[in-house]
């Protein structure tokens, strides 16, 4: 009797310790409820780059999304390299010079460059149809909560639409590689962020139930 004590005890330890570990790993990580309240859209980011192994990661998990038919009519494609993101920029800033279309960009003090200083783009094209922006909305969403999980920052770009429909930007268009008969949506900002923003109010008076 006396042995089975200290066994006992030390049992009970270890399943204390083992008990306390899940615990913490499932605060850190959150739930999908955490994750989707811990999402913001980040428009300010660290130098740091973005592994590959990350965005292959972020990619595949967006294209685990359903999509009508199963037909995954999107195609994505993804920059990291600083000179093509300067150069989108450089080009960009020259082909609008006086228009205003960038000042909402230039207004930032930290301004980087034209995708909201991201070091990291995703860009997702689609087809037209039916449910291409359901498709791709859900791939997107996707990508933007498993970057939480990975500490990452994104911010939905619907502006690379203007940003790519000026004849300066063509080749840049074009390097991207989309197939015939798919249009650029939208691309995702991806970093490590440098901002901490509040969560923006959301209208609740938009939820109804009807009797
Ligand atoms: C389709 C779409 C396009 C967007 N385009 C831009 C954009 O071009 N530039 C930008 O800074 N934010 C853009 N956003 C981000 C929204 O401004 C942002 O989601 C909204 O203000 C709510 O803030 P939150 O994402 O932090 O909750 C876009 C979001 C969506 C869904």
């Amino acid at each position: 009797m006396k042995r089975l004590l200290p066994i006992t005890l030390c049992c009970l330890a270890t399943a204390l310790a083992l008990v306390a570990v899940i615990i913490t790993d499932s605060q850190r990580k959150g739930g999908v409820a955490e994750i989707i309240e811990q999402r913001r859209s980040i428009r300010a980011y660290k130098e740091t780059p973005v592994e590959r192994e990350k965005l292959q990661r972020l990619a595949e998990l967006g294209v685990a999304a359903p999509s009508a038919m199963n037909r995954q009519e999107w195609e994505i494609r993804i920059v990291d390299s600083k000179e093509w993101i300067d150069s989108a920029t450089k080009a960009y800033l020259a082909a609008v010079e006086g228009t205003g279309k960038a000042d909402y960009m230039l207004r930032d003090p930290n301004f980087k460059n034209i995708f909201r200083n991201a070091p990291a783009l995703i860009f997702v094209a689609a087809p037209e149809g039916e449910f291409a922006g359901v498709n791709i909305g859900l791939l997107g969403e996707n990508i933007m909560l498993a970057a939480v999980e990975m500490e990452l920052g994104t911010c939905c770009l619907g502006s690379v639409q203007g940003i790519f429909a000026e004849p300066a930007l063509a080749d840049h268009l074009k390097s991207l590689g989309f197939s015939e008969g798919y249009r650029l949506s939208y691309a995702l900002a991806v970093g490590y962020p440098d901002e901490q923003p509040e969560a923006k109010p959301r209208d609740l008076s938009k939820i109804k139930f009807v009797e």
